[in-house]
């Protein structure tokens, strides 16, 4: 297929990140994620990401008026006419039902929602050791995908690394307990759609890619 609209959801440390990163490498569209957005505004201290801050830090969502906002704005922009894939949105109905207006205002549609899926007994693990680049944004783990040499990135070479803020214990709990919240309602929504793929995101993370591959290529 010529376009390709992509929304990758799952809980916080699903694997979404993870498996855009391989998307980007077999398929040419802008990775979108909202996340990143506001992580980098915070690095910048604009005035949204110093307002984005304060919910991020709490595991909170920011506030759909300021996200819808973002995004709009982003596909807005020329390099997302051929496709785009957004990581993180929507992650409510108001959420949902904005970017369907915004796709409707510019004559396109979703092709497809991936839905990748952790038990959330999992996740916590997984947040707790993930760490990444601060050069170019690779994202690993401690004990699930490391970096090939310790203490370099496989990606860009760099020796420097960080952990989320929001990675930390007490952000942890409440951040799943909001998106476990969501997640739900969202999942019927893009199901009554006929756009939702599931994922078993608990398989090894290049098990998953294929999985994930499978359904874009036959899109
Ligand atoms: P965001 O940055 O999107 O965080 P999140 O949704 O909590 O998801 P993560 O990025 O933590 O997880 P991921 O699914 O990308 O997992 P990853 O691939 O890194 O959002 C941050 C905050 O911004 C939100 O809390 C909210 O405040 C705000 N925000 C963002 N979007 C918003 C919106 N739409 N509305 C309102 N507010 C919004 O993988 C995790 C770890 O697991 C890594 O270490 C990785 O190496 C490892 N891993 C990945 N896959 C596997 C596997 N298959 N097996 C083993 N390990 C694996
Ligand atoms: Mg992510």
């Amino acid at each position: 297929m010529s376009t390709m609209n992509l929304v990758l959801m799952g809980l916080p440390g699903a694997g979404k990140g993870t498996q855009a990163q391989l998307i980007v490498k077999d398929f040419d569209i802008p990775h979108i994620s909202t996340g990143d957005i506001f992580r980098a505004a915070i690095k910048n201290q604009t005035p949204m990401g110093v307002e984005a801050k304060k919910f991020i830090d709490k595991g909170e969502l920011v506030p759909d008026e300021v996200t819808n906002g973002i995004v709009q704005e982003r596909l807005a922009q020329n390099d997302t006419k051929d496709g785009f894939m957004l990581d993180g949105f929507p992650r409510n109905l108001v959420q949902a039902d904005a970017l369907n207006a915004m796709l409707v205002d510019s004559d396109r549609q979703l092709d497809a929602v991936i839905n990748i899926h952790v038990r959330p007994e999992v996740l916590v693990e997984r947040l707790s050791g993930r760490f990444i680049c601060r050069n170019c944004g690779a994202t690993y783990h401690r004990l699930y995908n490391p970096t090939k040499v310790e203490g370099t990135c496989d990606v860009c070479g760099g020796h420097d690394f960080y952990q989320r803020d929001d990675d930390k214990p007490e952000t942890v709990k409440n951040r799943l307990d909001v998106n476990i919240k969501l997640n739900t309602p969202l999942i019927d929504f893009y199901k009554k759609q006929g756009v939702l793929y599931t994922i078993d995101g608990e398989q090894d993370i290049d098990k998953v890619y294929q999985a994930v591959k499978e359904v874009l290529t036959n899109l």
